[in-house]
């Protein structure tokens, strides 16, 4: 299992993407996804499956120091003592006493950053979460947080696939020393049929979905592709077996396009309308 490193967090790569996955299928696949060989776990407030995915784990056998497991605490939790309150309630669902990596899932132009991350840091001094990091921040955004921040932001959560280029971004977490984790790794299922992908992946014995993969990991990002899929659990989790050429990353590298992002802000919250 390969890792990637920011300021003393090392987390490994491929993860597991659970979002959507709900109830019984997310225990299962959790457990499934332990046993193949996964050993970082990607959840959130929001997902509404941590009760499942702490259950997956014990589920699985695999010893908790093993396993890299990330939750967020949702943009509408983010004021102080709400937060507080919000990683309690996630570490209840989980039923763990703390997470490796608690990030801010969004940020919220409504409640001052200042109050959030001196909530993160809190969090993390009192033994919560081993590290914290930030999802979904712009360069500005970044910046400001690294300086507010009395702890190391450990890690960069970004949407990131062959199709959107975050150059820049990627460039301001590595001058802060954050490592990168990258969301929708197959564009929502938009990597698995492109022709180029398909044709790279194939000189490889490899699908699209794992080129793709392997096109991320070879730029120091750990994705964290979703699957509800046992079989794909596999496919994905061998991405990390094979080398692409510095040809074969410049080619995908020329499938970004503008208007690629997949996901958009969350909706401001009733009380801000
Ligand atoms: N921080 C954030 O704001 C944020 C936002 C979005 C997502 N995330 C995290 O990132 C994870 C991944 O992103 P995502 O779930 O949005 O998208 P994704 O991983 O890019 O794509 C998931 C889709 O790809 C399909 N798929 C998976 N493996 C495949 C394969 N080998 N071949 C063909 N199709 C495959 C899945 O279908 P099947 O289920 O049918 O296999 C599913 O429809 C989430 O689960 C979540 O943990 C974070």
């Amino acid at each position: 299992m390969q890792v990637i490193e920011g300021h003393g967090a090392r987390i490994p790569s491929p993860g597991f993407g659970t979002m959507t996955l709900k109830e019984d299928l997310c225990i299962e696949l959790v457990e499934a996804a332990l046993h193949l060989g996964y050993r970082h776990l990607d959840t959130a407030q929001m997902y509404g499956n941590e009760r499942e995915v702490g259950e997956g784990l014990r589920r699985s056998g695999v010893k908790r120091e093993d396993v890299f497991v990330t939750t967020k605490v949702w943009f509408s939790r983010l004021a102080p003592g709400d937060f507080e309150r919000s990683v309690d309630e996630s570490l209840q669902r989980l039923a763990l006493p703390f997470v490796d990596l608690l990030l801010i899932h969004w940020p919220n132009a409504q409640i001052p950053l200042a109050q959030s991350i001196a909530s993160l840091c809190k969090v993390k001094r009192g033994g919560l979460t081993r590290h914290i990091g930030v999802a979904n921040f712009n360069i500005a955004m970044i910046d400001e947080a690294v300086a507010l921040a009395s702890e190391p932001l450990a890690s960069l959560q970004i949407e990131t696939h062959p199709y959107l280029d975050q150059t820049k971004v990627l460039a301001a977490a590595r001058r802060h020393g954050m490592a990168v984790v990258g969301y929708c790794p197959l564009a929502r299922g938009k990597v698995p049929g492109d022709p180029v992908l398909q044709r790279i992946g194939r000189a490889h014995g490899k699908s699209a979905a794992q080129a793709a993969l392997r096109f991320l990991e070879q730029q120091d990002i750990a994705p964290i592709p979703r699957s509800s899929k046992r079989e794909r659990l596999a496919e994905n989790l061998a991405s990390a077996e094979f080398q692409l050429s510095e040809a074969e990353m410049a080619e995908i590298a020329a499938l970004k396009r503008p208007n690629s992002r997949i996901v958009s802000p969350p909706q401001a919250p009733p009380w801000d309308s």
